[in-house]
């Protein structure tokens, strides 16, 4: 099995075994970052662009880190210190950074689709870091990687997604995966929270928490999108707390073997207590240490193409 696209856009379109091909690639890096020496000199050769229109602190972080882990050039762009603060568009952006001969793109933008169209018009690599509500495909596959490690396969886990997922790129990218991979998913938010149309998934969801959290191996927390609150899709955030956050009390129904996710960043109180976020059984921070063993063999099989 090998990865014969150009870019990764989404999970969306991956077939189960390209999925597991960039989990099995990955191991090797994540025993990298456990060396002394974290630093290859495999990718010396590449340059890479960080495009990130939005705000970020382990994507962002994350790529960078397995740029130089691989020993690339690493060029950041940032949406407030640039010329997009002059007007310049997102084409006219790309178009000049690859005139300086930039060889892989990695891209978040609030815009679902602006990877895909950078992507059609760029003749390089290009990373979706996230695109609006639409997919955020490398932190769906450190989730991936983080519960194999766990439970080593996904037939038979019950995984629940449990948050906004109205406005979640990550829920996104985990659905689309993990029902590849066989997992049973079952979403679970208030209603207004919910996507609109929840059946284009085709995964179980609820609004019953207790219901949702009963018997699950898995259970992925949400960040509370607090920024889309204003228009009322929760009464306060102390009544989300205590009707949808996962408490140390609500816990008690997972399964007993069982691990508590988060993708960051966290609103400690809210979505999920803080004691729950710190116990043994959640691999919040294992998520993060996987992310840059991921972006690690992403980057190297997208370069490899380069080179084709
Ligand atoms: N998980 C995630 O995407 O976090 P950042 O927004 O900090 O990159």
């Amino acid at each position: 099995m090998s990865f014969s696209r150009r870019s990764l856009l989404g999970l969306r379109e991956l077939s189960a075994e390209e999925i597991l091909y960039l989990l099995e690639e990955a191991k090797a890096f994540r025993k990298i970052l456990e060396r002394d020496v974290k630093r290859v000199p495999t990718l010396r050769w590449l340059t890479v662009v960080n495009l990130f229109f939005e705000s970020s602190t382990r994507t962002r972080i994350s790529f960078e880190l397995a740029e130089k882990r691989l020993s690339a050039d690493v060029v950041n762009f940032s949406k407030s210190t640039s010329s997009v603060s002059k007007g310049e568009t997102l084409r006219d952006t790309v178009n000049n950074i690859l005139a300086m001969k930039v060889d892989m793109v990695v891209v978040r933008h609030r815009s679902v689709g602006a990877a895909q169209y950078i992507e059609r018009t760029a003749n390089v690599p290009v990373i979706n870091a996230g695109d609006g509500a639409n997919e955020h495909p490398t932190q769906g596959l450190l989730d991936l990687y983080t519960i194999q490690e766990k439970f080593e396969q996904f037939n038979g886990l019950k995984v629940v997604i449990l948050g906004d997922i109205r406005h979640s790129r990550v829920a996104r990218s985990n659905i689309w995966g993990l029902k590849k991979l066989g997992a049973k998913v079952v979403l679970c938010a208030p209603k207004t929270l919910l996507p609109p149309e929840p059946d284009v998934f085709g995964v179980d969801y609820t609004t019953d928490i207790e219901e949702a959290l009963s018997g699950a191996n898995v259970v992925n927390v949400l960040r509370l999108q607090l920024e889309r609150q204003q228009v009322g899709y929760i009464p306060s955030l102390r009544e989300y707390r205590m009707f949808w956050g996962l408490t140390a009390e609500r816990t008690k129904f997972l399964d007993p073997d069982h691990i508590i996710m988060h993708p960051g960043p966290l609103n400690r109180g809210v979505e999920i207590d803080p004691d729950v976020a710190d116990a043994a059984d959640s691999v919040i921070l294992e998520q993060v240490t996987n992310g840059v063993a991921i972006r690690m063999a992403v980057l190297y099989i997208l370069a490899g193409k380069i080179k084709e």
